[in-house]
């Protein structure tokens, strides 16, 4: 019989899950706060090491809010919710920061993607009393009061942090954890659900697709061309695999291209313009390559000797265009550094086999001249070939 077994594997893994679920739970709940302030209930927040704790006044639709988050003394951090959509632009938020005197102020302002000023002023929904913030043992903490918009439980809340020089606001990284820090949250029941997962698995896929396209087919398509080649017996079949590998390197990378593009026109306050700009001259040299195939002349023919100059050039700028690209990537979604160690592997390993497959061609190819040489000196085995 397993199924004693297997309940108890359930009830064992369901037991852990409420440690680690109340563990974090009661980090949050056991926070203390200044003036003896309590709050009914918490949420540690996923990204950037903050919380947020809080009371609902359904009577009056209502809450007290504390947002706790650690920084540097000279840095900031921010909390606030948008009323028009789920990313940072259009967000009213409380940015508290400090003077090189220690003094903490909090300044209240609706972020605009196009203006840098932080104006103080007010925000899309209605603030009860004054805000104010703390800074003690490396830990921000901005109280507020405030109408929840619309008198509705359910809120896109935003946090940030981000360095400065003592009672200026600088501006925060716009990778990783800092573009993550998005959620939607019940102010009645605690419930919150990431607004910005979706995204992140979007992001994720344009990630994998453009390093499996660009970053590894194509790459192995341009050594099959190269290496296959001087096998006489691989001669027709090495130039299938070639366009097998480039177009459907192409295909999928055209997609991760498009999803990239997609990803950034939804961006609207941060844009990443070198990744994308190297994007779109990869797609542009690609694109003229699959043209290439069609314009080919025949091997007699004299214009064949540069065709095949401007093909070899266009194609290893792509790749070197795509290995630059690809760090970018990573640098921006700032996976866990086993994705960049495994792209270095990957990429080491492509440039050890060509280098291997390199010297190999050299070999066979001085070979053949030898041999072609001493058949033309008036050998009867000209066509000896083993
Ligand atoms: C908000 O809604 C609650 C109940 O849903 C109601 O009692 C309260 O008066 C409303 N508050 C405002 C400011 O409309
Ligand atoms: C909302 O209700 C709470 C709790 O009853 C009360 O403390 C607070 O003053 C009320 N706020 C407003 C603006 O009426
Ligand atoms: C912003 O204005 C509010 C009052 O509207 C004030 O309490 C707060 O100190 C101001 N903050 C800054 C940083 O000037
Ligand atoms: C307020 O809520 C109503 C009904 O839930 C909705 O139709 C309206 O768009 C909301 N307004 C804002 C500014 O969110």
């Amino acid at each position: 019989m397993a199924r004693p077994g297997h309940m108890a594997w359930l009830l064992l893994a369901g037991v852990l899950l409420q440690l680690a679920a109340s563990a974090a739970g009661q980090q949050c709940l056991s926070a203390t706060f200044q003036n003896g302030r309590t709050f009914l209930k918490c949420n540690p927040l996923p990204v950037l090491g903050a919380s947020l704790h809080w009371t609902h006044h359904a009577e009056n639709g209502t809450a007290d809010v504390a947002f706790r988050a650690p920084q540097q003394s000279n840095g900031w951090v921010a909390w606030g919710i948008n009323t028009r959509g789920t990313t940072m632009p259009g967000s009213s938020v409380f940015i508290a920061s400090q003077d090189s005197s220690g003094a903490v102020s909090v300044l209240m302002t609706v972020l605009e993607s196009t203006s840098p000023s932080l104006n103080n002023g007010s925000l899309s929904f209605d603030v009860l009393s004054p805000p104010s913030a703390d800074y003690t043992n490396g830990v921000y903490t901005i109280f507020a009061t405030i109408a929840l918009p619309n008198n509705s439980t359910t809120q896109n809340t935003v946090w940030q942090a981000g360095p400065g020089n003592t009672g200026s606001v600088a501006q925060h990284s716009i990778s990783g954890p800092n573009v993550q820090s998005m959620l939607r949250l019940d102010f009645l029941s605690g419930q919150s659900t990431g607004a910005s997962n979706s995204r992140l698995h979007r992001r994720n896929i344009h990630g994998i697709l453009n390093a499996v396209s660009w970053g590894i087919l194509i790459p192995m398509g341009a050594m099959i061309a190269r290496y296959l080649r001087v096998f006489e017996a691989a001669d027709p079949a090495w130039f299938y695999l070639h366009i097998t590998c480039q177009l459907s390197g192409y295909i999928l990378g055209v997609a991760g291209w498009a999803l990239g593009l997609k990803l950034g026109s939804e961006s609207k306050g941060i844009t990443y313009s070198a990744h994308r700009n190297i994007g779109i001259a990869i797609f542009c040299l690609a694109t003229l390559q699959v043209f290439a195939l069609l314009l080919r002349p025949d091997k007699k023919n004299k214009y064949r000797f540069y065709w095949n100059i401007y093909h070899h050039s266009v194609g290893y700028s792509a790749i070197v265009l795509a290995a630059v690209n690809i760090f970018k990537g990573l640098d921006i979604l700032k996976p866990a550094s086993g994705w960049k160690r495994s792209y270095i592997a990957i990429l080491a390993t492509l440039g050890g086999v060509a280098l291997l497959l390199e010297a190999i061609t050299w070999v066979i190819v001085l070979r053949r001249k030898k041999s072609d040489k001493s058949s033309s000196y008036g050998a009867t085995n000209g066509n000896g070939r083993a």
